[in-house]
């Protein structure tokens, strides 16, 4: 969206804006189903395994779950005129499987999909373009049962899943991501199991990480066979990880972290192949046979933009003890290290030049791949001022900052083409439950009133001008 293309919403006076950021470069606000939808018996939605993991208790803060969450799924059309007078260009949503196949499995319930066709037409009805992620961690329960992500088949019934909601969406929507953070879903769900489906499982959240890549190598060319003239990629969470000093115990710390958390996920996507350090740890960890042959050239579908999700970079140093489960199968020895950084709510320290390095990074890397920041955020405690205002300008620094960070990346050879801020909306943070508030947007979740926060108001400014102010 450009500043020069649409009228500014009443309500938004941005100033001119001395970084501007490329033409067209796409301004957004990005959510997930079950952190905001609620609604989840409704219209014959089935099961997901986030329903059976926040009713197991001990597993979420404070017992929360996404029974109700933001309620969107009855607001959306309030939410969406919500992000319109807020300047949007684009929205980031997922679409909940469970709501499309209660079962993950046979046709397509006519009412799911309905919903996420009256969300799309009210979006592009606002001039929003739809950025749609076919899987933000929702798997339908039924799926889990027979093994989830651990299983082979699940791979192949998300295929088919991609193809029923491309179909029915693809006329409309012109950016599609597979998945959301695969890391997360494998090594959180699988490996330290503090996300569902909360099993504790080294190798098998390394196998069950393969499968999800294998799921969306599959998936591309179902939504291409749909939708032929959208854009699909992948979303991934990148952190930079330094060692702590130039020794090998460090070094080999640092490498294996990178591997785990950024080579093995991005490598096989865009090279179709992992890389043979990768390999050669996942068959440490998991031994030989879960990767089949044609599995690379799968996984290697082209595709035509990689999501980038960041919030924080990592020190790291080798030679500890292992404590407990962790979410780094064969590198649970390394210690991540405080640098002493200020720190977000929800504890995460503040680099936002660490988002300049991986970009450049990326870019160098693999050099002509267009990039679209799909996450970046901070959740705080936001406090409610006597007149009902939240002056979050903490939050406001800190994606100040990096969107700065972009721009250098941007100037430094980058091909950033769009900025989606987590969150528009205060919502479910997984385990956290709703205490960590990521929105621009504040939620009162006992009467479910929206309050644009400050930094909704200036992120506004920000994206009509097309650039940061000064
Ligand atoms: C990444 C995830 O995609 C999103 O669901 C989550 O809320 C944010 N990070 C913040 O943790």
């Amino acid at each position: 969206m450009t500043a020069e293309n649409d009228p500014v919403p009443a309500g938004l006076t941005p100033p001119p804006a001395a970084s501007a950021f490329p033409p067209g470069f796409l301004w957004g606000v990005a959510t997930s189903a079950y952190q905001i939808e609620g609604a989840v018996g409704q219209d014959g939605r089935g099961a997901s395994i986030w329903d059976t993991f926040s009713r197991t208790p001990g597993k979420v803060a404070n017992g929360h779950n996404g029974d109700v969450a933001a309620d969107h799924y009855a607001r959306y059309e309030q939410d969406v005129a919500l992000m319109s007078e807020l300047g949007m260009g684009g929205y980031r949503f997922s679409v909940a499987w469970p709501r499309i196949q209660p079962d993950g499995r046979g046709p397509a319930d006519a009412r799911g999909l309905d919903f996420y066709s009256r969300l799309v037409d009210s979006l592009l009805e606002k001039n929003i373009r739809p950025a749609l992620t076919l899987y933000h961690w929702d798997l339908p329960q039924a799926l889990e049962d027979e093994g989830g992500w651990r299983n082979r088949d699940t791979a192949f019934r998300f295929a088919e899943y991609a193809q029923l909601v491309s179909e029915a969406l693809g006329d409309r929507v012109k950016l599609w991501g597979t998945l959301n953070e695969p890391w997360c879903a494998a090594f959180l769900g699988y490996g330290n199991g503090i996300h569902a489906p909360g099993a504790v499982d080294p190798a098998g959240s390394l196998i069950a990480a393969h499968h999800l890549l294998l799921g969306h190598g599959l998936a591309v060319p179902a939504v291409r066979a749909a939708a032929p003239d959208a854009e699909v990629g992948i979303t991934l969470n990148f952190y930079p990880v330094d060692a702590d000093t130039q020794s090998s115990a460090d070094l080999d710390a640092a490498h294996r972290i990178d591997l785990l958390q950024n080579r093995l996920f991005l490598d096989p996507v865009v090279e179709g192949a992992y890389p043979a350090d990768v390999r050669e740890h996942f068959e440490r960890v998991c031994g030989t046979g879960h990767i089949e042959p044609e599995d690379e050239k799968i996984i290697g579908a082209p595709v035509d933009f990689l999501g980038v999700n960041y919030y924080t970079s990592y020190r790291v140093a080798g030679g500890g003890e292992p404590s407990g489960p962790s979410p780094w199968p064969g590198a649970e020895d390394v210690r991540f290290l405080d640098r002493g950084l200020p720190r977000t709510g929800i504890g995460w320290e503040i680099d936002s030049d660490g988002l300049r390095r991986q970009l450049v990074r990326i870019s160098q890397d693999h050099p002509g791949l267009p990039m679209y920041i799909t996450e970046n955020g901070a959740a705080f405690d936001d406090t409610v001022d006597a007149d009902g205002g939240i002056d979050d300008a903490d939050r406001i620094a800190y994606i100040d900052g990096h969107l700065r960070a972009v721009h250098q990346a941007i100037g430094e050879g980058a091909d950033v083409r769009g900025y989606f801020l987590w969150s528009l909306l205060d919502n479910f943070e997984w385990a956290e439950g709703y205490g960590m508030r990521f929105g621009i947007v504040r939620v009162d979740f006992e009467t479910q009133q929206r309050t644009p926060k400050k930094s909704a108001l200036w992120y506004g400014n920000v994206a009509v001008a097309g650039g940061l102010p000064h």
